[in-house]
């Protein structure tokens, strides 16, 4: 199993989805968990369910687009547990319209949560990480950021602007030790895909070779892995959990 062992991770959007399962397995895995969201009452149950199975972790509540609460939760889960060194920037929202409909707002809000969210993550905890010279960033960006989807101009832009973070950042910090990856989940089954129609996730499936939605622990193993010391010569990369989707 890969190991985080004596890690702390900061995992953004940790509320439910496939921040929680992420939360989850790298708790099992060894790490000290920093639970970020907005939403305290989900993130005091995740934190609930890690401490059930004797894992560590505490709640930091942050609304990633906003910069200021950003640094204060970093500043926070820092003091509290002295370092951050693994980061997963998996916040994320939708505001879904064609691009004909779509509003200023629903395009600001989009990329400030999910583009400018990671960006303020980041910059918030890289000191921790270069100080110490050992750090795992793992971005969690969509098929949609790779192929891009009607009626998701707003997403598939911050999505594949997370991909060209993951690739400049990774550049930026390789010489400290510190890997910069993406994870690039299909359909998975969330409350993010749980409002599609059933003809649409029908449609879907047939999309996907392997026949089927994932699963949040599906994503959560492939963040993992990336955390680990065993993924320690992988930077750079964009690692699809997508059913085969979208292959090479
Ligand atoms: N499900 C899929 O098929 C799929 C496919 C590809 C990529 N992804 C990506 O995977 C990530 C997780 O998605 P999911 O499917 O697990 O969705 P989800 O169930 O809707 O969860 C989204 C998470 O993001 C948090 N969040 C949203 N806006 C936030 C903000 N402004 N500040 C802080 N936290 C915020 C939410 O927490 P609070 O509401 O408590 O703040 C929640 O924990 C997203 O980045 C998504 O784009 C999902």
């Amino acid at each position: 199993m890969p190991d985080v062992n004596g890690h702390v991770a900061l995992v953004t959007g940790a509320s439910q989805g496939i921040g929680r399962a992420c939360a989850l397995a790298l708790a099992e895995a060894g790490a000290t968990i920093a639970l970020a969201a907005r939403n305290e009452e989900k993130l005091a149950l995740v934190q609930q369910e890690i401490e059930s199975k004797d894992g560590h972790a505490a709640t930091f509540r942050m609304d990633v687009s906003n910069e200021d609460e950003v640094k204060s939760a970093v500043k926070a889960a820092i003091e509290r547990f002295g370092k951050v060194d693994i980061l997963v920037n998996n916040a994320g929202m939708t505001r879904d319209t064609l691009l004909m409909r779509m509003k200023r707002a629903d395009w600001d809000s989009v990329l400030q949560t999910n583009l400018s969210g990671a960006f303020f993550c980041t910059q918030a905890v890289i000191g921790s990480m270069l100080k110490q010279r050992w750090g795992r960033i793992i971005n969690i960006t969509s098929v949609f950021g790779q192929t891009g989807q009607a009626g998701q101009a707003n997403y598939s832009a911050s999505k594949a602007g997370l991909i060209g973070f993951t690739m400049a950042m990774a550049r930026e910090v390789a010489s400290r030790n510190i890997t910069v990856n993406a994870v690039a989940p299909g359909y998975i089954e969330t409350a993010m895909t749980e409002g599609l129609s059933a003809d649409l996730k029908s449609k879907v499936n047939e999309m996907i070779p392997l026949g089927r939605a994932g699963t949040d622990k599906e994503v959560a193993h492939a963040i993992k892995f990336l955390a680990s010391e065993a993924a320690s010569y992988i930077t750079g990369h964009v690692l699809n959990v997508n059913g085969g989707m979208l292959m090479g």
